[in-house]
């Protein structure tokens, strides 16, 4: 799982490219709050913003339309303007605004507000409008495997939350009563959004890492419109738009991006056994970002069955499910990897940004991967 190149050379291709990946963060709770208070919404107890409607903005010329979402989410006292030129003074103001963020918002308090869902999508500042033609053309489909931590979830629904894309939540077996009602509450406010109908208690290393990935598959393949399926976790942050995704996206043009390598795998993962039908064998990354065709083939070829009763037998199903169809192009799956199944620096890991050491980490490092924080999300989004 580790980082498949430098980060700075990660930096020189995105600065060059312009071909820039999901970019998730990997947040702690505590450093999550700073983050976002400071830069995206307002942190919980300062006045509310208003949710976007499409009501009101659909008439707007584009670049309006996009100026009047970036008045509602505004952060009061912070100059971001000024923030994102690298004003040091500026900087200093806003990371010390989030010393006063308040404790995360209660599952009492999540249930309560959505009894009410116009009203909960006004107070947290959702945005109830696809923005522009391009995003709306381009529906995304994700998954969100979560365990605790309502908030966090909430407002990482929150800034990916479109009124035209499909997000499937699978809420941990495990995870208690009050929480899988607070994210059930959540769900029902959106019908864009729903809780996966099966719970499975996942456990590291097992085939339950992927069944929960396959469920959500399953039921939002009813979706017709979506064109890639992008998974994340509960403890994540997008590091891009709604609009920069669909870019990038689009770049794509139906590639599927899944990391693979051999060199780096163990083999003893397989058993020493055989796949089926010869496919080379390959270990993957926990990130994917997948067209339509590619979830269609899990879902309704045999022979991706048929690989998935191998993983089933092998350690760490999940690294190599994805990773084998993305690496096997003779099984003819649109948009898979054709190239030596390696990481390199024409084929990076783009899908998010994790810091596992390359570069300074301002706090703490959590089983390896730095939990970044306000210092280095503002680094990170200025490049320097
Ligand atoms: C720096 O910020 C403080 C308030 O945060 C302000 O009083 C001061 O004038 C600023 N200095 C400069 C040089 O902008
Ligand atoms: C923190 O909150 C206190 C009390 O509400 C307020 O007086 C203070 O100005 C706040 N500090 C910042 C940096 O916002
Ligand atoms: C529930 O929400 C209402 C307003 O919508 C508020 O007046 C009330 O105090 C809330 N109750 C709790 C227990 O948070
Ligand atoms: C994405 O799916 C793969 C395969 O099931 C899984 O191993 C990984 O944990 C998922 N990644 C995230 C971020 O949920
Ligand atoms: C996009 O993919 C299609 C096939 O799916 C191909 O014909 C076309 O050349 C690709 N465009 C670019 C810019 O690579
Ligand atoms: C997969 O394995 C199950 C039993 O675990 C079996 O019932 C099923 O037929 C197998 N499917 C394929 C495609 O091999
Ligand atoms: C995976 O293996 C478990 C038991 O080892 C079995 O119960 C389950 O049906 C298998 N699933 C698939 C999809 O093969
Ligand atoms: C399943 O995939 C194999 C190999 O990729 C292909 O030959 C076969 O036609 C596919 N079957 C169906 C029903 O699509």
């Amino acid at each position: 799982m580790a980082a498949t190149f430098p980060a700075r050379l990660f930096w020189l291709f995105v600065g060059s490219m312009m071909v820039i990946g999901m970019l998730m963060l990997n947040i702690s709770l505590a450093s999550w709050k700073n983050l976002l208070s400071t830069i995206h919404y307002l942190p919980s107890g300062l006045s509310a913003t208003s949710a976007i409607r499409k009501m009101e903005i659909e008439e707007m010329p584009e670049a309006e339309r996009l100026m009047a979402i970036a008045r509602n989410v505004q952060v009061a006292g912070v100059n971001c303007a000024a923030v994102l030129k690298g004003d040091k003074n500026q900087t200093t103001a806003a990371l010390g605004m989030t010393q006063n963020v308040s404790i995360p918002l209660s599952n009492s308090f999540y249930i309560n507000l959505t009894t009410d869902c116009a009203n909960f999508q006004q107070q947290r500042g959702y945005i109830m409008s696809s923005l522009t033609k391009e995003e709306e053309q381009f529906p995304i489909a994700y998954s969100l495997i979560v365990y605790k931590d309502a908030e966090m979830v909430e407002r990482l629904l929150r800034a990916i939350y479109r009124p035209h894309n499909v997000y499937c939540i699978h809420v941990d077996y495990k995870s208690p009563l009050e929480f899988f009602r607070t994210i059930s509450a959540i769900a029902n406010c959106f019908p864009n959004v729903f809780i996966a109908s099966k719970r499975v208690d996942v456990t590291w290393g097992t085939f339950t890492v992927l069944e929960p990935e396959l469920i959500c598959m399953e039921e939002l393949w009813r979706y017709r419109k979506w064109k890639y399926f992008i998974n994340l976790t509960g403890q994540e942050f997008p590091l891009k738009t709604n609009y920069e995704l669909v870019k990038i996206l689009t770049v794509y043009n139906g590639s599927v991006d899944v990391t693979t390598t051999v060199k780096r795998a163990n083999p003893r993962r397989w058993r020493n056994t055989v796949a089926p039908h010869g496919l080379k064998r390959v270990k993957g990354s926990v990130h994917i970002v997948v067209n339509r065709e590619f979830v269609g083939y899990i879902l309704l070829n045999d022979t991706a069955k048929q690989l998935l009763n191998w993983t089933n037998k092998t350690s760490i199903p999940d690294e190599t499910y994805f990773a084998m169809l993305n690496a096997n192009p003779q099984l003819g799956i649109k948009g898979t990897y054709k190239g030596i199944p390696e990481p390199s620096i024409k084929r990076p890991f783009i899908a998010r940004f994790k810091n596992w050491g390359d570069l300074p980490c301002a706090e703490t490092f959590v089983r390896n991967i730095c939990i970044l924080t306000t210092g280095e999300y503002f680094c990170n989004t200025l490049g320097d």
